[in-house]
């Protein structure tokens, strides 16, 4: 497994933005750091080091008061670059009085915080657009997992899992028959499974009333360090249409919240049927469903993995290549910046 250590100079989804309602702080640990995600009146949105430099209570504790966050302890107010803003009784802020903050962006549905000592780019945050553009129908989610980021990262580039692990919603035939064509490109990873003329899947069945027999695709989009983007789509064997077009598309981040646990953030998302109530609650169910089942055997496989951590080497099979190379992207950049930190600290 990795370690504890994260790539840093890279953007994490730390929350969903419908999250952030009724001027209420959310706490939240990421890669190991406490902190607070807070929306202020203007609308704009702080992410912090959710400590407070006082005494070290949660920031979290308190409130959001205009477009600054008052500690739930004393009091003090810090805005949304992290300094403080006021102490009650109108004293004077020391100078350099303030926490950590991290460069923020609400984009696609998601808040992205940035965790790097380089400057942030907003222009690598991952095209999730599908979540909330316009002509596209989300049904969103979140899981807390108890297991390391990289086992969901193998667990949704593998999808011959869905026969055994999701018997009643997505799994269908040509799946673990088919192979997986993967190739990387630059720091990214494309796979794609194209399947025809195989059984159809209870989703297709309930969302498309795809009863016989169907062509079927999923086409993988994998960028680091933990995001995967899915198109996944199906039509009557045989059938004119083009291949590869969504009927929809999975959204996925694995964000880390310590080195064994992650915050699942996901959106499954659809360009047609756009408010059909009945549509969405058949994603939603089926998803949810499938999502939870893939909780329970990763779970167990992080507590079988910590149980003998010496012994627990992974093998790599054809159907495991995706995974296998994206962990081979994740394993260069950490290299490299793990190198880049160290020659740094030499310098
Ligand atoms: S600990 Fe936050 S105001 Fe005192
Ligand atoms: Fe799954």
């Amino acid at each position: 497994m990795s370690g504890s250590y994260y790539l840093r100079n890279h953007w994490y989804v730390v929350a969903h933005d419908f999250e952030l309602v009724d001027a209420k702080p959310i706490a939240r640990t990421i890669c190991d750091i406490p902190m607070v995600i807070f929306r202020g009146e203007d609308g704009s949105v702080g992410v912090l080091n959710d400590r407070c430099p006082h005494r070290m209570a949660p920031l979290s504790s308190g409130q959001v008061c205009g477009n600054d966050i008052q500690c739930g302890y004393h009091g003090i107010r810090f805005n949304a670059q992290g300094d403080c803003t006021a102490i009650p009784g109108g004293l004077d802020i020391p100078k350099g009085f303030r926490t950590t903050r991290y460069p923020a962006v609400e984009r696609h549905g998601f808040i992205w915080a940035w965790l790097g000592e380089k400057a942030a780019t907003p222009e690598t945050i991952p095209d999730f657009h599908e979540n909330n553009g316009e002509g596209w129908a989300p049904v969103p989610g979140y899981l807390n997992i108890a297991c390391n980021y990289q086992l969901m990262v193998d667990n949704i580039l593998d999808l011959t899992h869905v026969v055994f692990v999701h018997p009643t919603t997505l799994a269908g035939g040509g799946v673990t028959e088919t192979p997986l064509e993967v190739r990387i490109e630059g720091d990214k990873v494309f796979a794609q499974r194209m399947m025809h003329n195989v059984d159809t899947a209870n989703i297709y069945r309930a969302a498309r009333g795809l009863n016989g027999k169907i062509d079927r695709w999923q086409i993988f989009e994998y960028s680091p360090p933990m995001y995967v983007k899915i198109v996944l789509g199906a039509k009557e064997a045989g059938a004119q249409t083009p291949m590869g077009e969504p009927v929809h598309v999975v959204l996925n981040s694995f964000t880390p919240e310590s080195e064994n646990r992650i915050h699942y953030f996901w959106s499954t998302t659809r360009p047609w049927g756009l408010g059909d109530q009945k549509v969405d609650d058949i994603y939603r169910t089926m998803i949810e469903l499938a999502f939870n089942e893939d909780k329970v055997i990763v779970e167990a496989q992080q507590r079988l993995i910590d149980s003998d951590p010496a012994t627990a080497h992974l093998v790599n099979l054809p159907f495991d290549r995706a995974g296998q190379s994206a962990r081979r992207v994740l394993k260069r950049l950490m290299d490299e910046e793990q190198g880049a930190g160290t020659r740094q600290a030499a310098e």
